[in-house]
């Protein structure tokens, strides 16, 4: 079980997919999860091999469509942020609708740029670039 706070140096894409499948072990329905890093950290990877472990092998990265929707053993929402220009474009895909929902584990890409709008109680993932394939993953839980 991994214990939070989390500060971990990953060395490969592996290593990426161990730890978003033992992220997944402590996720629960409901959950918002931030996902905070410069361009091509590896947010979306992340997504994708967290999703794996729900039988979704559909994840691909929403940067244009805002926000996409998975079905598997869990349903799966999964926002970017990176081109929102305003914040009411959020309210017009009707984000405060979504975030509602407790039968689905909501992932936020680029949260950090519209924090003003993410429910207190979120996980905050941070990824650096360190080199190659080497980053620095933290994982903190906001009660
Ligand atoms: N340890 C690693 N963990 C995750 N991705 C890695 C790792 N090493 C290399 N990569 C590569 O880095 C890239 C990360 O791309 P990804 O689309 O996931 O980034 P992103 O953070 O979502 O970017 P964006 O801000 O554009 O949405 C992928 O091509 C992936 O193969
Ligand atoms: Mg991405």
């Amino acid at each position: 079980m991994i214990e939070l706070p989390l500060r971990k140096i990953i060395n490969s894409e592996d290593d990426t997919t161990i730890l978003a499948n033992e992220f997944s072990k402590i996720v629960e329905l409901s959950d918002i999860i931030c996902l905070n890093g410069n361009l091509g950290t590896g947010k979306t990877f992340f997504v994708k091999e967290f999703c794996k472990n729900y039988k979704i092998n559909n994840v691909n990265s929403p940067s244009f469509s805002i926000v996409n929707e998975y079905f598997g053993d869990a349903n799966i929402l999964h926002f970017d942020f990176y081109r929102i220009k305003k914040i009411e474009e959020l309210f017009d895909i009707g984000f405060n609708e979504y975030i509602l929902r407790n039968d689905t584990i909501i992932f936020i890409e680029w949260a950090n740029m519209f924090q003003e709008i993410i429910p207190k109680k979120h996980y905050e993932i941070n990824i650096k670039i360190i080199d190659d394939a080497k980053r620095e993953f933290t994982i903190n839980k906001h009660e």
